[in-house]
């Protein structure tokens, strides 16, 4: 009854390779995607980064490929991401435009990139990790709300919604799995903009976990208690990795510390009412985002590199 998705690899890390493989060359990799997702989410493709090498350009093609092929298999789609302080182009971040300016540009955005793939995308993250862990906005990093002001998040529901009045959308960020500061920086900003009649429909969780931290707790209780404000919830992003020092394998002990994260994500996701849909950052590690980002980390997809299938996967499928 939830969409389990997938996030489809593809840009890795560099903004310069707009259509890259593994998406195009991988066989294998494709065929996995289409057979074992009901939701696919654009890893890099729908980011502004890529779709906007310059100001007035547009490079869909990777993200319409992946629109074609969740089209092909029946699949949904998740859109990721419209307002946020990472992987913008140089060419805005350094742009150096007055508000009116800066206004038009985001409002553009929104309207050309909601408005191509209106009626084919379920839910968009609008707002993508608009809150420092303290629960403060990133009024210093994120370029809209800094030289804006937090009204233009506002702006930007609204203007996603009159571009596609029927995808669902959602703001979204990570560490914010339990009740905490940053997660209730969010429930009182959602009660904000419904008590303006701003239309935010969703809020969710990216779920990128290690099992050096511990499961994080109160999972169920803080999805549900945006769902009592009348939102659907998601897990947009899971994935959970583990430390491998020099390049040392994963031990039996951590795959299953690892499998039993999945595990209960994965329950979570089906026991929390208005939870819609858990989306895995990545299906197998050879393309996972993890060991380029956190040194000495990895191993923190559901796949080994040659597919076979971890505890975690079958975790997966055992909660389902
Ligand atoms: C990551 C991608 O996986 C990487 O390929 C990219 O280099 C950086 O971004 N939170 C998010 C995602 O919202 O967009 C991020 O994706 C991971 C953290």
């Amino acid at each position: 009854e939830i969409e389990i998705g997938s996030a489809v690899a593809g840009g890795g890390h560099h903004a310069s390779q707009p259509y890259p493989p593994p998406f195009t060359d991988d066989e294998t990799y494709r065929e996995l995607l289409g057979q074992e997702f009901t939701s696919l989410s654009a890893e890099n493709q729908m980011k502004w980064s890529f779709l906007r090498p310059e100001r007035d350009t547009y490079a869909f093609a990777a993200a319409d490929a992946i629109m074609d092929f969740a089209r092909r298999h029946g699949q949904v789609v998740r859109g990721h991401t419209l307002l946020w302080h990472s992987q913008n182009p140089a060419w805005l971040e350094e742009g150096e435009f007055g508000p009116e300016e800066l206004r038009t540009i985001l409002k553009d955005h929104i309207d050309t990139v909601v408005g191509r793939y209106a009626g084919h995308i379920q839910q968009w993250d609008v707002a993508n990790e608009i809150f420092t862990e303290d629960g403060a906005l990133r009024e210093s990093e994120n370029i809209w709300i800094r030289e804006l002001g937090p009204g233009i998040i506002a702006d930007a529901f609204r203007w996603a919604h009159a571009a596609d009045p029927q995808a669902r959308l959602y703001v979204n960020d990570y560490n914010v799995e339990g009740v905490n500061a940053k997660s209730d920086a969010y429930y009182a900003l959602v009660q904000d903009l419904l008590a303006d009649g701003v239309p935010v429909h969703g809020f969710s969780t990216q779920g990128h976990l290690s099992i050096r931290y511990g499961f994080p707790g109160g999972l169920v209780e803080n999805l549900e208690r945006f769902a009592d404000l009348g939102l659907e919830t998601a897990i947009t992003e899971l994935d959970v990795r583990m430390d491998l020092p020099d390049g040392a394998e994963p031990t039996e002990e951590q795959l299953a510390k690892q499998a039993d994260y999945y595990w209960r994500m994965t329950e979570g996701a089906l026991a929390a009412v208005g939870c819609t849909s858990l989306t895995l950052w990545g299906f197998v590690d050879t393309y996972s985002w993890v060991p380029v980002t956190f040194e000495g980390q990895g191993a923190a997809t559901v796949m080994w590199e040659d597919y076979t299938r971890k505890s975690a996967y079958y975790a997966v499928q055992d909660a389902l």
